[in-house]
């Protein structure tokens, strides 16, 4: 089965509904929100810089955009009318933020209008990724930067030893919701190739320990989705999940994965 976002616009809304809660759910997370407040603090934002999101989801990364000092403007693109929806409706009273359903490899934008193109947790879930950055790299301005945050995901784990059961949810959630988990390892080639000059990459290690966050929704779908490919029974499933919350009951949990930022600008 497919990365679930690669076809996000068939998925049933109530799907896309709680997909929306984890995406809240994890940006809400503080040491998220400290990773991401570290690696926009790379960018030389100008003065009045009108900045893009692709693959906005429910508008978390934008809002933090609207805000950040010199920002004049961010606009989210997401191709989920669910996801533009709920991002609309939480930055109601921000009044320097807009959110537009479309695709990040095929942009209405013209050429040269954003000072600023921000990637975060999206390039990994889309094929063709070369036609997203090669639209980045339209629509910015020269010496304009490119940002792209993503996980490598060949490092998530929630193994505390050999064999652990738990790691076969892991693999079954990589294997149902990245496109391409080994993109990161990719990146400093791609934006290259588009065009871009690389100037920074930086590796952001996330732990959960001894309480789980977001990763039990790793376990969750992961468990699922064995269960629905047949590839596990409905009861397997349920224990997978019960032994991760009682992980989380008894603080035995741990999980990891290494993010990783790269920055890129466009020449003049
Ligand atoms: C894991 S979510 C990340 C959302 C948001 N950036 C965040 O970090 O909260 C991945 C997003 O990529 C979006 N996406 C998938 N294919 C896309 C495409 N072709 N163009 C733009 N966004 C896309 C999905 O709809 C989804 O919202």
């Amino acid at each position: 089965m497919p990365d679930i976002y690669v076809t996000i616009r068939e998925v049933a809304p109530d799907i896309q509904e709680r997909l929306a809660d984890v995406l809240e759910l994890r940006a809400a997370d503080t040491r998220q929100q400290e990773i991401l407040h570290s690696y926009l603090s790379d960018i030389d934002f100008p003065s009045n810089a009108q900045v893009l999101e692709l693959g906005c989801g429910t508008g978390a990364v934008t809002r933090t955009l609207a805000q950040w000092p010199n920002v004049a403007q961010a606009v989210g693109i997401d191709p989920s009318s669910v996801f533009i929806g709920r991002a609309r409706k939480l930055s109601q009273g921000i009044m320097n933020l807009a959110f537009f359903e479309g695709d990040g490899r095929s942009l209405e934008f013209a050429e040269r209008t954003f000072d600023v193109v921000v990637i975060h947790t999206a390039l990994s879930h889309v094929p063709q990724p070369e036609q997203m950055l090669a639209e980045a790299f339209r629509v910015l301005r020269p010496f304009g930067w490119l940002a792209i945050f993503d996980g490598d995901y060949a490092t998530a784990t929630v193994a505390t030893g050999n064999y652990d059961p738990l790691e076969a949810c892991v693999h079954a959630f990589r294997e149902h919701y990245i496109n391409d988990p080994w993109i990161v390892r990719r990146l400093p080639q791609l934006i290259y190739a588009a065009g871009f000059e690389p100037t920074l990459i930086r590796s952001h290690g996330y732990v959960e320990a001894p309480a789980s966050g977001y990763m039990m929704t790793w376990i969750d779908r992961g468990a699922d989705a064995l269960a629905s490919a047949g590839r596990i029974s409905q009861e397997l499933s349920e224990a997978l999940k019960a032994e991760a919350r009682h992980r989380n009951a008894t603080n035995t949990w741990f999980g990891h994965i290494a993010f990783a930022s790269i920055l890129g600008r466009k020449p003049a």
